[in-house]
């Protein structure tokens, strides 16, 4: 969601300020704002509705001196897309400014109370009541992290923030309250950075301490102090990391997207690397530690995940059920956490989240653990509070994604589902023997097969040359391709705003067939399963009202290719592995047609890559 960056140090502030904030646009991106402590004691701000570089062209024009900064990139949630509303934001006497990712649930009664005592506000966020009542606290105590201390008990709902003020020019404090995305502190050389996201600042320091719930940290160049909300202190623990950030550049490609579809077999790759002995058929996921007695006991996995990663589970619910014959259910993270969820002992709560930030995400693993639930993740960021929240974990090794629609993050959530099956189903007994070498020796051969798919991508340029100018889409699919349905119509709704509905293709009879005609495409996923021949029927039937079909079928699958206007073809593979490469054509799809529309790719509207609020 909303991106933050901070600097304090000997350099000046804005530039570093704001080249971290360049590699968080992809969080929030309608406005951006930074704050610098100036030399003359002042706090200097300068704002910009849009993306950031309308804020570089000011900074260019007027640049911002001085050595400590704050700067954000909004995702407006209170208050419209405004200038005023941009972050950072200040006290009315400007001793203060803050900025903040979350939401303050009890921000209208504050603005009240303080209206009351004669503050004026000059934007409608719920964030500007903090800047206020620090401020307001700060002119008792003078401390700052005092004042946030004093200031936060007052505030419900979760939200990092982190503050400067002109009183103590030798500081900023960050503090956190619940899951509301995460917030990271970079030791440098007589300079420390504060990211709301480990790549912003990567490029400086590797030593990294994460600030966890409920915490508040005074940051100066040389030395931190941190502490518990309540004031205790407490001894940093300093993560060295070890990605490499060059895999967030884009290289020659035109948009991250782009990029992130084609280095699928790369990471799919990468995801079984080191996980699976080929000779002896064994997968061992290390950072999962379970015995074959707790394998067996395991009664149920609830797997909670949101968007794009909340169609990995529904095709993980295949994987698994069949092969580790465990029931699975799956639950979007915001339904869980208000429903009564059954889990308890013997029972595993799965969450899917490519940033391992999604707060709806986090409050179901919380709600999974409250019900003695043992928590699992499949998570690409290590280091983020799904992953260290959880009692075992599978990393994804995606690489950095930074389009904001997913992609190579669902298909290495897939191959994480798959891994995770093959071993729950070897250590309960049930998957052993010829299904097994079968098994193996189909992961074997599939990132040479994601390899002939994700180079071909001419046919999606022709296919969005006949379709780009469609207001309406249906795709359809069967068995673990219905979610691989759900998936392809979100990619196309997400970045070409074309709406696109997915459903299961048996299903169509009982509604969108009346929606048939020649200016809706359906997509229709049928590659050779136990369900093939229902597919080809469902074909016939969308055929036989008038409608435009494009299959996607397996490569030399004539019969499927004679009854479809238009083919997709992906290589062969088992009816668990398909769904991983039947993906990458719709995401081509999507993004050739977005292309052809001219929209914002790498940043759709109003989307974010990080949804950090409810
Ligand atoms: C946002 C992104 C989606 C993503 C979803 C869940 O909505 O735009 O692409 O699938 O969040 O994110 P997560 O990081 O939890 O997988």
């Amino acid at each position: 969601m909303c991106g933050i960056v901070g600097y304090i140090g000997t350099q000046a502030a804005a530039p570093l300020v704001l080249a971290g904030l360049q590699r968080l646009e992809y969080r929030g991106y309608d406005s951006a704002g930074i704050a610098v402590l100036h030399e003359a004691g002042e706090i200097v701000t300068e704002r910009a509705v849009g993306k950031l570089l309308y804020l570089a062209a000011r900074l260019e024009l007027a640049p911002l001196s001085g050595h400590i900064g704050i700067g954000h990139t909004r995702w407006a949630t209170h208050g419209g897309v405004t200038e005023e509303n941009a972050h950072p934001h200040l006290g009315m006497n400007g001793e203060v400014a803050v900025v903040h990712n979350g939401i303050i649930e009890n921000y209208a009664s504050l603005r009240r109370e303080l209206q009351a005592e004669g503050v004026t506000f000059t934007s409608e966020t719920d964030t500007e009541v903090v800047a206020q009542l620090v401020e307001r606290e700060l002119a008792q105590s003078g401390d700052l992290a005092a004042s946030v201390r004093a200031a936060l008990l007052r505030i419900e709902g979760a939200s990092s923030f982190v503050f400067i003020s002109t009183r103590q020019p030798d500081r900023i404090v960050v503090a956190r309250l619940g899951n509301a995305g995460g917030i990271v502190i970079g030791l440098g050389d007589r300079e420390t950075f504060i990211a709301s996201d480990i790549p912003a600042i990567l490029k400086h320091t590797r030593k990294i301490i994460f600030l966890e719930n409920r915490q508040l940290a005074v940051v100066r160049s040389d030395k931190i102090a941190l502490s518990t909300l309540s004031g205790a202190p407490l001894e940093p623990e300093i993560h060295a990391i070890s990605w490499d950030p060059v895999a967030a550049e884009k290289g020659a490609y035109r948009h991250f997207m782009q990029k992130e579809i084609a280095e699928q077999p790369r990471a799919i790759t990468d995801t079984i690397r080191g996980r699976v002995n080929f000779s002896s058929n064994r997968v061992h996921l290390e950072t999962l530690p379970l015995t074959v007695a707790e394998a067996r006991e395991l009664e149920k996995i609830t797997i909670v995940a949101c968007g794009t990663s909340y169609h990995a589970g529904l095709v993980g619910k295949f994987m698994l059920e069949n092969l580790a014959e465990v029931p699975v259910e799956v639950d979007y993270g915001s339904e869980f956490r208000y429903r009564r969820p059954l889990v308890g002992k013997n029972n595993v709560v799965l969450a899917i989240t490519q940033s391992g930030e999604t707060v709806d995400t986090l409050a179901a693993m919380e709600e999974g653990k409250r019900q003695g639930a043992k928590l699992w993740s499949i998570v690409n960021v290590l280091g983020s509070q799904a992953q260290r929240s959880s009692d075992g974990y599978i990393l994804m090794h995606a690489g950095p994604e930074i389009g904001v629609a997913s992609t190579k993050a669902f298909t290495a959530s897939l191959v994480d589902l798959y891994l995770l099956a093959l071993q729950l189903g070897t250590q309960r007994g049930v998957l052993q023997g010829e299904r097994l070498e079968e098994a193996i020796a189909a992961l074997a051969r599939l990132p040479q097969l994601a390899g002939q798919v994700a180079e071909e991508v001419e046919i999606y340029h022709r296919l969005a040359e006949i379709f780009y100018t469609r207001d309406h889409f249906l795709y359809l699919g069967r068995g673990p391709n219905y979610p691989i349905a759900l998936e392809g119509a979100l990619k196309l709704k997400e970045i070409s705003y074309i709406h696109a509905e997915g459903y299961p293709a048996g299903e169509m009879k009982h509604g969108p067939i009346a929606l048939i005609d020649r200016m809706m495409p359906v997509v229709a996923v049928a590659t050779r399963d136990g369900v093939y021949e229902k597919m080809i029927s469902q074909i016939e039937q969308v055929k036989a009202r008038g409608g435009i079909v494009i299959a996607l079928v397996e490569q030399g699958d004539e019969l499927a290719a004679a009854k479809a206007d238009y083919v997709m073809e992906v290589p062969g593979t088992t009816p668990f592995l398909a769904p991983i490469l039947n993906t990458i054509p719709l995401q081509w799809l999507s993004y050739a047609i977005a292309v052809r529309r001219g929209a914002d790719v790498d940043q759709p509207r109003n989307l974010a890559k990080s949804v950090t609020v409810e």
